[in-house]
């Protein structure tokens, strides 16, 4: 299983936002829609053993699964409009029980934090960072958890989160990437990890 959070610092957490709108009045949501784009999509079938999790503004976590995944389609105004669905049942949302909007996308009333320390479970938690060791120099874990921050840097109190909860701070490559295309180069590295013909 391959997991991806997703830090959404300025996301919408009620779902009264503007599908015309995802790139400004809903805090630029287009970013988060990339991410679960480039997280799922092959060009004739979803990766189903991935699964993402879009915290939204430290509140609450959109979850969209991918063994379960149906009606995700690539263009990001149906991606914020699945986002939207799910911040809709968000008063169902009780404790840290989810609520399912869609098959298999949910929302859990959790910040980073706790949705860090669950996802965790099983998982080799790798930080994504420009300033990580580079990704050749580190063996692919089996189950890695990768954690990225939307188009602003993590916090301070995220950075130490991380930094308690990190086995691995990783360097995709020399250049800082869109975080959409840092899961497209995370899953490419792990594609091909152990195969020398490609
Ligand atoms: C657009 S960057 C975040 C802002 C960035 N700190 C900046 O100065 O523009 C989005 C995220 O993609 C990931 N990322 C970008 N470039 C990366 C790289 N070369 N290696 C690993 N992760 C990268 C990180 O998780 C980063 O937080």
């Amino acid at each position: 299983m391959r997991q991806f959070i997703v830090l959404g610092h300025d996301a919408p957490t009620t779902p009264d936002f503007s599908l015309d709108d995802i790139a400004g009045g809903a805090g630029r949501l287009d970013v988060l829609c990339r991410c679960v784009n480039s997280a799922f999509f092959l060009s004739h079938a979803i990766r189903e053993d991935v699964r993402v999790h879009l915290v939204l503004g430290d509140e609450y976590t959109v979850r969209f699964e991918g063994s379960e995944l149906r009606r995700l389609n690539p263009d990001e105004r149906s991606t914020a409009a699945l986002i939207r669905k799910a911040l809709e049942k968000r008063d169902e949302a009780i404790g840290h029980m989810p609520a399912e909007s869609s098959p298999g996308v949910s929302i859990r009333r959790m910040g980073f934090e706790t949705t860090l320390e669950d996802a965790a479970r099983d998982a080799t938690v790798v930080e994504l960072h420009e300033d990580g060791d580079p990704v050749v120099d580190v063996e692919p874990p089996e189950n890695p958890l990768f954690v990225l921050s939307d188009h602003n840097d993590f916090t301070e109190a995220e950075a130490e989160l991380l930094t308690e909860a990190s086995d691995q701070r990783v360097r995709l490559g020399p250049e800082v990437l869109h975080a959409d295309h840092s899961i497209t180069v995370a899953h490419n590295y792990l594609d091909t990890a152990g195969y020398s013909q490609y």
